[in-house]
Parts: structure tokens; sequence; C-alpha cells
């Protein structure tokens, strides 16, 4: 016998239980985020491996081990899109969308690929449901951006998530840190490990994100970031907080909190779950404005936000409304010579009026048949029989109350539409 196939490592099937849960989630993603002012952006799920390179970095983890890179048949080195504010930017220049007012107000739902260790809320193919706000300097703007996936999270049930806030500052300013805190480790590099003794020359910012006990001990006395602020970028955090006091939505500072991708500036922020177990975050975003220049488009500042749509789901609290099920549709069946086709006849006409309804396709016993609709969690079955379907009538027996009743086919769906 030949062997079973199984899906690839990492990746999961949704079956329609689960999958239901997703769309609901999409869906008021959807609606919160067009209340917003924002519009739907579908990228492809491939791009040049250059547009990661340059616009994630190259020493970050993402583009040195998690990418998926391959060389198609004419030897172009593509990627599949390990996030996707590169590709929205690089979309945003190729499509001259700066054209537009600005700012632009854009969000997408999707699929993204990293070569990660599998575990529970890590996935090497996982979803995002992101965020891109492109033409405004911030700080209102971030703190509007903030009010969006507050709104959103709590639409979905979750309480007392807190954003844990901090400043990677401009240019200048991280210029400036890099410095003060590499005079800071250089002196210790031996009790660094392999990893963040590489990063004290390519990216020394990195190291604050260390998960190692030891390391994290030693900068528990590091010199702070928002210390090396410039006057401009402590303005614009003094900006984004006093905003976010006026709106009422709670943060936290975590000044140790730097994102693992290049190309942010000035406020970034994590939002993480308890319920996850693990201090992986749900969603991951800030302020962006170098970006834009660096692949090659007009100078224009951003800021956006991605969630993990797979983390999402799983620490979605158990009273979301996002978990409640649909009914389930009308069973129809037919019994004797008229079935099945009669059955798919009278659930053509519930559907036309309006009424969701299975048809029993034949092949088992009537008894069967009703056993598998009681199951399917149904409350109504219409039962046609011989005699019935002459009378243009049918059977309509209502699983909650116990009861049936015959009528008229043509007074099926409105007696359905008043019981339900
Ligand atoms: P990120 O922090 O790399 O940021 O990813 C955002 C979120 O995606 C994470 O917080 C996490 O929930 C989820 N995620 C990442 N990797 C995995 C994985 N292997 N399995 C499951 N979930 C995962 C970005 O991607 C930025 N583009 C966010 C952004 C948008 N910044 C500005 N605009």
């Amino acid at each position: 016998m030949a062997g079973r196939l199984r899906g690839v490592k990492g990746t999961r099937d949704l079956l329609p239980e689960e999958a239901g849960v997703w769309a609901a989630v999409e869906a008021v993603a959807r609606r919160v985020f067009t209340d917003y002012g924002y519009g739907e952006i579908r990228t492809p799920l491939l791009e040049d491996t250059e547009l990661f390179v340059r616009g994630v970095g190259e020493t970050t983890d993402i583009v040195g081990k998690e990418m998926y890179t391959f060389d198609d048949k004419k030897g172009r080195s593509l990627t599949l899109r390990p996030e996707s504010t590169a590709p929205v930017v690089r979309s945003f220049i190729q499509q001259g969308l700066e054209s537009r007012p600005l700012p632009q107000r854009l969000f997408y739902i999707g699929p993204h690929f990293r070569y990660e260790r599998p575990q529970k809320g890590r996935y090497r193919q996982f979803h995002q449901i992101g965020a891109e706000l492109i033409g405004d300097p911030g700080p209102w703007g971030d703190a509007e951006l903030l009010a969006m996936l507050v709104r959103f999270l709590g639409e979905l049930g979750y309480e007392e998530l807190v954003v844990l806030l901090n400043t990677v500052g401009d240019d200048a300013s991280r210029a400036a840190y890099r410095e003060t805190l590499r005079a800071f480790l250089e002196p210790v590099r031996d009790r660094l490990g392999e990893d963040s003794r590489r990063r004290l020359e390519t990216n020394p910012l990195r190291i604050l994100d260390s998960k190692s006990p030891a390391e994290r001990e030693l900068l528990s006395d590091a010199p702070r970031l928002v210390d090396s602020l410039s006057p401009a970028s402590r303005e614009h955090f003094d900006g984004l907080r006093g905003a976010l006091e006026r709106l009422g939505l709670a943060y936290r500072l975590e000044p140790r909190l730097v994102r693992g991708l290049d190309y942010y500036s000035h406020g970034v922020f994590e939002i993480v779950s308890e319920a996850l177990g693990a201090q992986d975050a749900i969603v991951g975003g800030g302020r962006y404005d170098g970006l834009m220049r660096q692949l090659g488009g007009p100078d224009l500042p951003a800021t956006g936000f991605a969630i993990g749509e797979d983390r999402l789901i799983e620490a979605l609290p158990e009273a979301s409304p996002c978990r409640a099920r649909p009914a389930a549709p009308v069973a129809v069946l037919a019994a004797g010579a008229v079935a099945p086709l009669a059955a798919l006849e009278l659930a053509e006409l519930l559907r036309g009026a309006g009424v969701a309804a299975t048809a029993d396709l034949g092949g088992r016993s009537v008894r069967a048949a009703l056993k598998r609709a009681d199951r399917s969690g149904t409350r109504f079955v219409v039962l046609l029989g011989d005699d019935e379907l002459a009378a243009g009538q049918a059977t309509l027996r209502d699983l909650a109350a116990g009861d049936q009743t015959t009528l008229g086919r043509d007074q099926l769906a409105a007696r359905i539409k008043e019981a339900s």
C-alpha cells in the first residue's frame, strides 16, 4: 500500500468548526478596520528576495535564518513573504499610491511564512491581520492606530490586554544609543553568548531582546535607549503617550522592547497574552519612517501593526462572540420512490426562499438519515414521502420542541422562519 502523505511540518489544516471561528474573527477585523477608513490590500505571497533583505534587514533573524527562499526556473531569487510591511510599501511605490490623498490606510489578512521551530503558537505558515497607516508623521496617527487595534481586540472579547510600549527614536538617537550600548557591553563581551557577541558588531540593539537569563541579568544595568533620545524623538514619544492617555488606552512602558525588524523608528509596541503561556507576542508594530525611502520610494513616514492570527485565536476568550456557531441548516429527507430527487428539489425551494437547507442524498434508510440530521445539530427536519409529494405537502419536524406538523410545501419556509 502506498504510504500516507502528511502536511508539511509547521503547517496546519483548519477544519470547518475552526475555520468558522477564523472567518468570524476576520469579519470583525474587516468591519472595525473599515470603520476607521482602512481599505484592504492584497499583495502576492511571492516577492523578490531583495525586498526583504533591504526592507526587513540583512542581520535580522527573519532574513538571516527564517525565510523560505528559492530560485525559480529562470534563476530569480524569490521568497515567500515572511511579513507584509515591506510588500505593502513596495506596492504603494509601484502603484503610485502617493498620488492619492494622504494618509493612506491599508489593511491585509493572509498567510505568511517563516522557517521557525514549530511549537504552540508558532508555525511555519502562520497568518497575520495587519494594518498600515502611510503618509502620516505621527504621533496622533499612531494613537489612532492603537485605538483601532484595542477596539478590535475588545470586540473579540479580549479584556485587560496591555500594550507594551517603547520608542526606538529617530536615526540619530539610535546611532548614539548603539555606541552607548556597545561601550557598556564591550567590557563584558566574554559573558555574552555567541549570538549576542555577533550582534555586538552587527546590530547591538537586538541584544536587548535576549531570552538568556544570564544576559538579561547583565542587561539589567544597561543604559536605556530613552536616555539617548534626541529632543525631537522625545517630543514625538511624549505626544504619543499623551494621546493614548487622552483616549483612555492602557499601556506599560517597556524600555527594553526592541522589535525584530530593522525598519522601526519612534514608537514601537507589542501585546502579549498570558493565555499563550510563552511570552510570545500576539501583536507587534510601530513606526517605520525610513522604509519607503529605503525601498526607493518617496520620503513618506508610516506606522502599522500585525496581529498573529493563529495566536489570536488560540488565546481567544471562551465568551468571544466569534465562537458562536451558526445554526445548522434544515435537513430535508425524502423516503420511498421520490427519494432523493424530491429532497433535492424541496431543499432548492427552501434556499430560494432564504432558508438554509441540506438535502439527504439517499443511499441509506430514513432512520439512519434522521439520526444523522439529529447529530448535525439541526432544529428542523422536513420529511417527504410519496403521499405527501402527491398532495403537495411535507412534514415539518421540530426536534427541539419534539413535535411535527404536515403542511403545504409553499408554507414551509414561512413557518420555519417564524419558528426560528
Ligand atoms: P512581527 O512582530 O515579526 O512583526 O510579527 C507580528 C506578529 O505575527 C507576531 O507578534 C506574532 O503574533 C505573529 N507571528 C510571527 N511569526 C509567527 C510564527 N512563526 N507563527 C505564528 N505567529 C507568528 C511584523 O511582521 C511587522 N510587519 C508588523 C508591522 C506592521 N510593523 C509595522 N507594520
